[in-house]
């Protein structure tokens, strides 16, 4: 079974994601960290993440690996290194934008996250899960907040880590964030026509994580 829940950065939607798969026993499949590992490695060996064919080289050679953490989370291998907090920074988030762009790195992962999907019970997350990789995905949820909201939860979470965070900058990049995954030519960030829209901005996360385990109970392939 494929659970596929799409929406944009700060909706909730990893954390979600990944409570839902560990009470459903499903694999969790952050496809995000896919796009920031192709943006790591590119920067490491010095191509511009511009660079359409050389990024798509990185894409095409690239082996990450998933292994699941004790606490329901997943632990990001590139090269059979540990990347899992490297990944997260805000500098490899901006380059995995531009890098997220390029229709041809999104061929290549799309392959990834397909095979990854045919093995079994997955809930998989991203921004074209449920439009692209897995149109016929069993259930497709669509998770949305107020930017401004969003930004507050990315500011929570950051803040310790960089003392000097201005909340307003982080409005700015959310909002900057949307722009480009909306607005790029190939596979824009929007829900599919069957997605379960929810609107996470006045919910807690067992709120949410409820309503969708609740949706995916209901379906006739978990009876
Ligand atoms: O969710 P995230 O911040 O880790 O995603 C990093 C970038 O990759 C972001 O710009 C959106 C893009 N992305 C994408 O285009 N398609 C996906 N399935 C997942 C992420």
């Amino acid at each position: 079974m494929i659970v596929a829940i799409d929406g944009p950065a700060g909706s909730g939607k990893s954390t979600v994601a990944r409570l839902v798969a560990g009470r459903l026993k499903f694999q969790y499949i952050e496809t995000g960290s896919m796009y920031r590992a192709v943006a790591w490695k590119a920067d490491q060996v010095g191509i511009d993440p511009k660079n359409l064919d050389q990024v798509a080289t990185v894409a095409r050679d690239i082996q990450i690996e998933f292994k699941p953490a004790g606490d329901g989370s997943q632990r990001v291998f590139v090269e059979g290194k540990e990347l899992t907090r490297d990944l997260k920074n805000e500098t490899i988030g901006r380059m995995a934008a531009v890098v997220a762009a390029n229709p041809e790195v999104r061929d290549i992962l799309v392959s990834k996250q397909r095979e990854m999907g045919a093995r079994g019970d997955v809930v998989m997350d991203g921004r074209d899960i449920g439009t692209v990789v897995f149109p016929d995905a069993h259930k497709k949820f669509y998770l949305d907040a107020d930017p401004v909201e969003r930004a507050r939860r990315r500011y929570d979470e950051m803040k310790e880590a960089d003392p000097g965070l201005v909340f307003d900058q982080v409005v700015e990049q959310v909002r900057q964030r949307d722009h480009e995954d909306k607005t790029r030519a190939t596979s824009p960030l929007k829900p599919a026509e069957d997605a379960v829209l929810i609107d996470t901005t006045a919910l807690n996360i067992e709120e949410v994580v409820s309503k969708l385990v609740q949706a995916i109970e209901a379906t006739p392939e978990m009876e």
